[in-house]
């Protein structure tokens, strides 16, 4: 039987795989549309996430719903999603045991989901998805094709918060991700009136 969104954020639900679980306050899924042509992918849930079960609430959300509207986006347009879906204590990263075990669903959401373009939001997403050795600060803005989709790393918003000075080419980023949303995604205004 195929998958669906419901067994899959059921089983994210009770997900014991690893020791965040003995941590969380609540396991945070993802949130948008589902089908949005576009998914972002952040790092992991902090201390708001955590108490809401919604990723990107906090100042780091504030931010990334101001980006997302400078490209004339909103979340009912883009599905946002982590590499791991609980909170790690005192928002260290997480470990790579903790990504491995969380990783399988995430690559379920993106099978659901089928996006034409997939956003790394840091580098803990983008050495995960898109190559082991990128280095954020040279390759940010890069497009890279992967298992069909177009993928591009840019600053993660905390990362924008605590370095203003890397806002002007975080905008360039929303700039080539405009574009290439205009290039390859089909969903008009009219249609995600509908959708
Ligand atoms: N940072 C992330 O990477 N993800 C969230 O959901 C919130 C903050």
């Amino acid at each position: 039987m195929g998958d669906s969104w419901e067994a899959l954020k059921r089983e994210c639900a009770g997900c014991r795989e690893c020791a965040l679980c003995q941590t969380r306050h609540s396991v945070v899924f993802g949130i948008g549309n589902p089908k949005a042509e576009i998914l972002l992918v952040g790092e992991g849930p902090g201390a708001n996430e955590d108490q809401q079960g919604i990723p990107f609430v906090g100042r780091a959300g504030q931010l990334l719903d101001d980006m997302l509207a400078i490209i004339g986006l909103d979340r009912t347009k883009v599905y946002i999603a982590n590499i791991v879906k609980c909170r790690p204590p005192e928002n260290r990263d997480p470990l790579n045991v903790e990504q491995e075990a969380c990783i399988g669903y995430l690559r379920r959401q993106i099978a659901l989901l089928r996006p034409k373009i997939l956003v790394c939001l840091g580098r803990i997403a983008a050495m995960r998805l898109m190559d082991p050795k990128l280095r954020i600060t040279k390759d940010h803005g890069v497009w890279y094709d992967v298992d069909g989709m177009r993928m591009m790393a840019m600053y993660h918003p905390s990362a924008l918060l605590r370095d203003p000075g890397k806002r002007p080419e975080a905008f360039d980023d929303l700039k080539a991700l405009q574009r290439e949303i205009g290039r390859i995604c089909e969903h008009t205004e009219a249609d995600w009136r509908k959708l």
